[in-house]
């Protein structure tokens, strides 16, 4: 695809079997070596990427709607971005944010403090990854309140360091064999409109998801007053794509606010400007007391952050820090992301992903596997039943249907048991969501076939 050829390409092109030679050559080489712990779901093997397209290394084009994991918000190597790097790379590539001082980090911060929806100013941290920012809400959370407990969802990811891997509770296998993890976290199940966990009704769901940590985790488990943070994602991400109503975070702020307890938002995954806004928290209306940020924040580059109200963020000098965290060339990046967001990827967002989202609605009509769509901005899910009303997952099929995505150049993944995610770049067209619509239907119906 090279800078030239890649900018031809704006649809998806299947030239070899899949994977082609050199792909299955890498990838046998990649089985002796690297961890066998990574969830490869297809053989992609990239040898470069531009916009939302990806060439594979045997000239295979894809169209990207995975983007990293909802990563590369700007589209691949974005010439603003590389070049916003590139110039930080010939200035210096590290000095330790945490010993001494530049500028790409201040003004990062102060970027943040301008962008997140938390009102009176702003501190951040800095860190390499979602569960460092994780980790750091978890300690400031403990630090300033002095409390010990945290209160997390069913169905939420929030990373794999031993801290923030105690709150998530997305699958089984990513706790098995870890334990004993972080003393005194709880869970609450996390109110999906469209299986609600405690039977309720989509309208009565949130109510009683809030209830469940009122009148039974209070009264039962944990004191209030004992309660340091509730972490929640106002989007759940790995668990499946689900939006919970809008009500579950504002009885969630006045729950916590009566309580003293610190509100965490985890917008790793819903940030940066996915869900159509920079931040799925501004679609409540609700203020967080913190928020943790990766992923989309440096279009690829490692970082993430922990942004706290200042008046919280007040531990001293020692009390937290990291060797990489806030990397002056990951900060450049940031900084480039977040203006080119500003500019109209943050809108394009909203627009491109209502579009994809009604087309793939629209898909439910003939496609009764098609149990739910739901999403904001370019965070969609799309989940597959057996059968529309008992509601039984169609796991196999939906990995047979990413599978068969990939077959066709549609780069997709899953969420949850039975959902496929839809997280594209931010720079994706209307035709390309087109594109995607039209595998993604050949996909479901050659996997209902199968399955008759
Ligand atoms: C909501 C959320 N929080 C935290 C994390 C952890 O991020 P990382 O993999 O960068 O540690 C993820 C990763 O998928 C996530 O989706």
């Amino acid at each position: 695809m090279g800078s030239v050829k890649s900018e031809a390409k704006s649809q998806p092109e299947i030239r070899t079997a899949l994977p082609g030679p050199k792909a299955k050559a890498l990838i046998d080489r990649d089985k002796s070596v690297v961890s066998p712990s990574y969830t490869r779901g297809y053989p992609l093997v990239i040898e470069r990427g531009a916009g939302a397209m990806v060439e594979d290394v045997d000239g295979n084009v894809f169209l990207d709607c995975a983007a990293g994991i909802a990563v590369n918000s700007t589209g691949h190597s974005h010439p603003a971005v590389v070049r916003a790097i590139t110039e930080q790379a010939q200035k210096f590539l590290h000095m330790s944010g945490t010993d001494f001082y530049y500028e790409p980090q201040v003004r990062l911060a102060e970027e943040l403090a301008a962008v997140v929806p938390i009102a009176g100013g702003v501190r951040s941290f800095f860190g390499n990854s979602g569960t460092e920012a994780i980790e750091a809400c978890i300690k400031l959370s403990r630090h300033t309140t002095g409390r010990q407990n945290i209160i997390a969802f069913l169905g939420g990811f929030h990373g794999r360091s031993m801290g923030s891997l105690a709150l998530t509770a997305s699958k089984a296998i990513q706790r098995r064999g870890f334990g004993p993890l972080l003393p005194g976290v709880y869970h609450a199940p996390y109110p999906d409109p469209y299986r609600c966990p405690l039977g309720s009704t989509p309208d009565t769901c949130a109510d009683a998801c809030v209830d469940y940590i009122e009148h039974q985790l209070f009264t039962h488990l944990v004191s209030p007053d004992e309660v340091a943070a509730i972490v929640v994602e106002p989007i759940q991400g790995e668990g499946g794509y689900v939006v919970p109503p809008d009500a579950f975070l504002q009885r969630l702020r006045a729950l916590t606010t009566k309580h003293g307890i610190l509100l965490v938002a985890d917008e790793v995954q819903s940030g940066m400007g996915r869900s159509g806004r920079m931040f799925a928290m501004e679609f409540s209306g609700v203020e967080p007391d913190m928020i943790a940020v990766a992923k989309g924040i440096a279009s690829g580059l490692p970082l993430g952050v922990a942004v706290a109200r200042a008046g919280l963020m007040a531990w001293p000098p020692g009390s937290h820090a990291s060797t990489f965290g806030g990397n002056p060339v990951s900060c450049a990046a940031a900084l480039a992301t977040i203006a080119l967001l500003r500019e109209g990827l943050v809108e394009n967002a909203a627009d491109v992903g209502a579009y994809l989202m009604a087309g793939l609605k629209a898909l439910a009509v003939t496609h009764p596997i098609i149990g739910d769509v739901r999403g904001r901005g370019l965070m969609i899910g799309v989940e597959l039943v057996r059968d529309r009303l008992t509601k039984e997952r169609a796991a196999e099929e939906r990995d047979a249907v990413v599978s068969s995505c990939f077959a066709r150049g549609l780069l997709l993944l899953g969420a949850g048991k039975n959902a496929v995610r839809f997280s594209p770049p931010l720079v994706v067209t209307r035709e390309q969501a087109d594109t995607a619509i039209e595998i993604f239907d050949q996909a479901l119906t050659e996997v209902e076939r199968s399955r008759r």
